[in-house]
């Protein structure tokens, strides 16, 4: 660490020699001057923390040489005035420019020692104080520096996130708004679609009712026979449209419901006596779309016809049995059984001159893609397996 300096300014060399002999042994570096012009340019080199002044000096005095220092508070450098003559009102004037000791020679070097010493300690603690209020201040200015900068980002940030919000609402309101456009018109297609189905099953009844008033003209037993079996075709999709415009999503079909109504149409329709011809049913749970559901209901609708027309003639009765299973791999077996007389041998159901087998046929092989067999042992039973149709949404079959 620098040694303190301390600047001597006095005409007389013996004080300058009396008072640097004390001082250097107590490792202060000393600098002196005779006059108050030399003590300026000492002062403003060296720039001491101590000044011991004499007033009385020639070119430039004591008094004179404070005014030019001008010493504040702040200063670094604290003055200590040691004179021969000084009166009071000299010494007034010196505290007012600022000195902080007023010495009269003849002095006591050792009163002298503990002066310098102690304004030494008192102008470091000041200068402490000072350097420690300038770096407070300056840790002020920073903080104000860094609030001020924070403030900002968080007035930026939240503007942003006013933006973002706005944005958000917007699209939430767009959103809510096609939503619902889209449930109006879903549910519009849907009143319509069921409107459709209602028109269909409508229409096909209507063909049907003219077809009965058609048949009031019809003496032939077999041209009747081919109307009923028209009508009873008519029914069976009719009643399709019906099951699909009550169902909840319009595009399957409860098949387990479908067929007990449509064997409820046939037996009413050739007037059977169930307790002649007992039905058993054993149909699986499942919904199936319309287009495996029509050529399935025709395909029912010809074999069931055939058994209660054909089967039990000169019999007593029998019994008439149909199940549909949903086999593991996913395909269905339907079979309609009957334990009447029986068909003839060497039937060919390609090539039947008959419609209602050919068609049966038909509906297997080119509508649904599926297998039929057939035994006449025992009665008659037929039974198809198949796979539901995939339609793709142009009503071409896709690659299954
Ligand atoms: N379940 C059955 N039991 C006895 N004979 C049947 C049965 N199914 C069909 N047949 C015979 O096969 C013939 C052809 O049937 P089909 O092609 O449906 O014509 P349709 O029923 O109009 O006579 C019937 O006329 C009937 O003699
Ligand atoms: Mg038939």
């Amino acid at each position: 660490m620098e040694n303190d300096k301390i600047l001597i300014l006095d005409d007389e060399q013996i004080v300058i020699e009396a008072i640097t002999k004390h001082l250097s042994r107590r490792n202060y570096e000393i600098y002196s001057g005779k006059d108050g012009k030399e003590g300026l340019v000492l002062y403003h080199e060296v720039n001491p923390i101590l000044i011991i002044l004499d007033l009385r000096m020639p070119v430039m005095d004591g008094v004179e040489f404070l005014r030019k220092i001008n010493l504040s508070p702040a200063d670094s450098c604290s003055v200590i005035v040691l004179t021969g003559h000084g009166s009071d009102e000299e010494m007034e004037r010196c505290f007012e420019l600022g000195i902080s000791a007023f010495l009269r020679k003849p002095f006591n070097i050792y009163e002298l020692l503990g002066i310098v010493s102690h304004s030494i300690a008192l102008k470091k603690v000041e200068l402490d104080l000072k350097a420690e209020l300038i770096q407070r201040a300056q840790m002020e200015d920073e903080l104000q520096r860094y609030r001020n900068h924070l403030e900002e980002l968080v007035e930026k940030r939240t503007v942003e996130l006013q933006n973002t919000n706005d944005m958000l609402q917007k699209e939430i309101v767009e959103r809510t708004n096609a939503e619902k456009h889209a449930t109006r018109s879903l549910r519009d297609k849907e009143v319509l679609l069921r409107e459709i189905h209602h028109r269909v099953k409508n229409n096909l009844q209507i063909v049907s009712s003219l077809l009965d008033l058609q048949t009031k003209y019809i003496k032939d037993p077999s041209t009747l026979d081919m109307f009923k079996d028209s009508q009873n075709r008519l029914k069976t999709m009719a009643l399709l449209h019906e099951k699909l415009y009550q169902s909840d999503n319009m595009a399957e079909i409860d098949f387990a419901k479908y067929l007990t109504n449509l064997l409820d149409h046939l037996y009413r329709s050739y007037c059977i006596d169930t307790s002649c011809i007992l039905m058993s049913t054993d149909i699986d749970k499942a919904t199936i779309g319309l287009d495996t559901a029509v050529p399935c209901g025709l395909i029912v609708n010809e074999l069931v016809s055939n058994s209660l027309k054909h089967a039990f003639k000169g019999q007593q009765g029998g019994r008439l049995s149909v199940s549909l299973h949903k086999l593991d791999d996913g395909q269905f077996k339907l079979t309609v059984s009957d334990t009447g007389v029986g068909l003839s041998d060497g039937i060919d159901l390609k090539n039947s001159k008959t419609l209602g087998l050919r068609l049966v046929n038909a509906l297997v092989i080119e509508q649904l893609e599926g297998t039929l067999e057939f035994d006449t042992n025992n009665g008659t039973s037929f039974w198809i397996v198949f796979r539901e149709l995939k339609y793709n949404t142009r009503g071409t079959k896709d690659d299954r």
